[in-house]
């Protein structure tokens, strides 16, 4: 059974709790949420004028408009707009903001049957578990502009207590944050990046989908099995999305279950207290950080 919480009243504790054992929960466009999407509109179609940036992809040639992203995701990424909207959305949805670290805000952008690599990568299903998560991460995610069936990610219930086989124990993040995210830029047609990625086939269906309107909050655990599904809609989807955990979460080891994610190292060091933007504490930092030498 997954359940999906709209507009839950629960607490953030015990939303944590559902969201560890795989359910899903939605929230209706918050102040901040928002706030965040006019920011990110502002820049994608001041970046794209006078295009609108949903049907940019039609107007631009391939590397013209891989440099306008190049450009428009790390300003939005950056901003420090971002990450007090982000700290403000956090607070909307009840979570307590001197417990509650996060990782910058991701403008992401999917193309529709155009552009397959590098920056508009369409991501295989997977966890994100897989790419040095914690189990404990929560991933927050919202629409731009409208988005249909056909442009948003779909998620395998059934696969969040199932391992699959995925090639995860060949990743490390601080192996990626060195040689493999600085070339992203350069690959406009080709994905050579190694990633961790299915060494299976799935029961991809029946999957789920969530559709929101722009600035509507969808909240899962970052150990969910979910598919970018291929862009048929005709139209780029633009969304946002961070990644948040809580201290005590960290601390005490709490999360989703483990069934399959045997990758090394750990994002840990990216997250920010919601608070005053302090990282968290180095040692439980390196406590998490393990090396590709000590994979079992
Ligand atoms: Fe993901």
């Amino acid at each position: 059974m997954t359940v999906l919480h709209f507009d839950s009243p629960m607490s953030d504790a015990e939303r944590r709790a559902r969201l560890f054992a795989g359910d899903l929960f939605v929230y209706s466009p918050t102040p901040h949420s928002m706030a965040l999407v006019a920011f990110a509109r502002e820049m994608a179609e001041t970046a794209f004028a006078p295009h609108f940036p949903p049907d940019a992809q039609h107007h631009l040639a391939g590397p013209d408009y891989v440099r306008v992203l190049a450009d428009l995701k790390p300003t939005f990424i950056n901003h420090p707009r971002s990450a007090e909207l982000v700290r403000g959305v956090l607070s909307d949805l009840g979570a307590d903001p001197g417990q509650t670290y996060f990782d910058v805000p991701r403008l992401r952008t999917m193309t529709s049957e155009y552009l397959n690599a590098g920056l508009t990568l369409q991501f295989e299903s997977h966890r994100d578990t897989w790419f040095s998560a914690p189990m404990s991460q929560l991933n927050f995610w919202m629409p731009v502009y409208d988005v249909v069936e056909s442009n948003v990610m779909a998620f395998h219930p059934r696969y969040f207590g199932t391992g699959v086989r995925n090639s995860s124990r060949n990743y490390n993040y601080a192996e990626w944050v060195a040689y493999g995210r600085a070339t992203a830029a350069q690959q406009v047609h080709t994905e050579t990046r190694e990633q961790p990625r299915l060494e299976q086939d799935l029961e991809r269906e029946p999957d789920l989908r969530v559709i929101t309107p722009p600035g509507g909050v969808l909240i899962f655990s970052g150990a969910q099995l979910h598919t970018t599904v291929p862009n048929t809609s005709g139209r780029t989807r633009f969304s946002i999305d961070f990644r948040a955990v809580n201290l005590a979460d960290v601390e005490s080891g709490a999360g989703a279950h483990n069934v399959d994610s045997e990758c090394t190292g750990t994002t840990l060091g990216d997250f920010r207290r919601a608070t005053d933007l302090a990282p968290l504490p180095a040692e439980l930092v390196e406590a998490h950080d393990t090396l590709p030498s000590q994979a079992g």
